[in-house]
């Protein structure tokens, strides 16, 4: 069932009248509010960066949306794509999303809430790394219970990186790979991240907050000097995207699949391995002792971690970063 909001509401009947007016009576009587109520909203709506026309006699008219994933445009693509119970919360512009989402995951909040923000200013990646977060790009953070144990810690970023870049093969024809653990690439760079924060209770991993972060819409000299190469979809494909289709697109695919996938991580591996960035070539990674190793990408193991064949056989890697 979907919530009922007057924002949300209102959205939607502007959409459905294709650009033409609507009065503010005809509203008021749709959603049971007064045209003073009505208003309100409508004013709520421009502050969030829609142009609405108001005409005297006339009533309003939607003339254009913004590219952002406010509200009231992601939950009218949820209901697009039929998904209802993600409870989503968006932010002009915050420090971290994924902060926000720890916070509220500590205070048991419900699986699949999920933290948006057009801007960041202190958004963080792996090894607690600054991670870039200008407007134009898709930083949201999702709190789930996976119920797996922690061996299965890596499967969490892995399935995530392959949620995100197969809804982007799937469902705009791009040639996305998953760069093993948690990188989603695009013609040889990186396009977007993965950061995943568990809680565990002994063995178990409880909560999950994954932090999804993609370079959508801006240009990449934004990143600026990055340890592996960077881009964004804009620069790659010379097209803007559209921001809250994207975010409820990635949602549904990563809700749908994640507890099979986690479940079963061997279908995981086989899925990932069709689109692991570099299989069957010669890569270098360094290790969290700051040793290399060096080998021909096998693919995955059961769990998800790294298998290499190296000149003194198979080597399994647990963390590693590829140079
Ligand atoms: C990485 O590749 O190092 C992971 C990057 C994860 C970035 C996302 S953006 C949303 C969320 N908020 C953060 O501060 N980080 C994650």
């Amino acid at each position: 069932m979907r919530k009922q909001n007057g924002k949300d509401d209102i959205l939607r009947s502007l959409i459905s009248h294709k650009g033409t007016f609507i009065s503010g009576q005809e509203l008021g009587q749709k959603l049971s509010i007064s045209r003073v109520a009505v208003h309100k909203q409508i004013e709520s709506l421009a502050s969030m960066g829609f142009d609405i026309e108001r005409k005297r006699k006339w009533g309003y008219r939607l003339v254009r949306i913004p590219n952002k994933p406010v509200s009231p445009l992601v939950k009218y693509e949820f209901e697009k794509i039929g998904i209802y119970d993600i409870d989503y919360h968006y932010f002009e512009e915050v420090e971290s999303v994924q902060e926000i989402a720890i916070r509220e995951a500590r205070k048991k909040v419900a699986d699949w809430t999920v933290f948006c923000a057009s801007r960041q200013t202190g958004g963080r990646g792996r090894f607690e790394r600054k991670w870039v977060s200008p407007y134009g790009g898709l930083w949201m953070s999702f709190v789930f219970s996976p119920e797996v144990y922690l061996n299965k810690a890596a499967a969490i970023s892995v399935a995530c990186a392959y949620f995100v870049a197969e809804t982007l093969r799937n469902e705009y024809g791009l040639q996305a790979f998953v760069k093993w653990p948690n990188d989603v690439i695009l013609n040889d760079k990186k396009i977007g991240g993965i950061l995943v924060t568990s809680i565990s209770e002994g063995e178990l991993i409880v909560k999950a907050i994954v932090g999804i972060g993609l370079n959508v819409n801006f240009k990449p000299s934004l990143i600026g000097k990055a340890i592996f190469p960077a881009t964004t979809i804009l620069e790659e494909t010379g097209k803007e995207f559209y921001l809250p289709g994207l975010l409820a697109l990635i949602l549904k695919k990563t809700k749908t699949e994640m507890k099979d996938m986690l479940k079963n991580t061997g279908k995981l591996k086989n899925a990932v391995e069709k689109i692991l960035w570099k299989k069957g070539q010669e890569v270098t990674l360094r290790m969290p002792d700051d040793s290399f190793v060096s080998g021909r990408i096998k693919g995955l193991d059961e769990d998800c971690f790294l298998v290499l064949s190296t000149t003194s056989g198979e080597e399994k890697v647990l963390s590693g970063e590829f140079i």
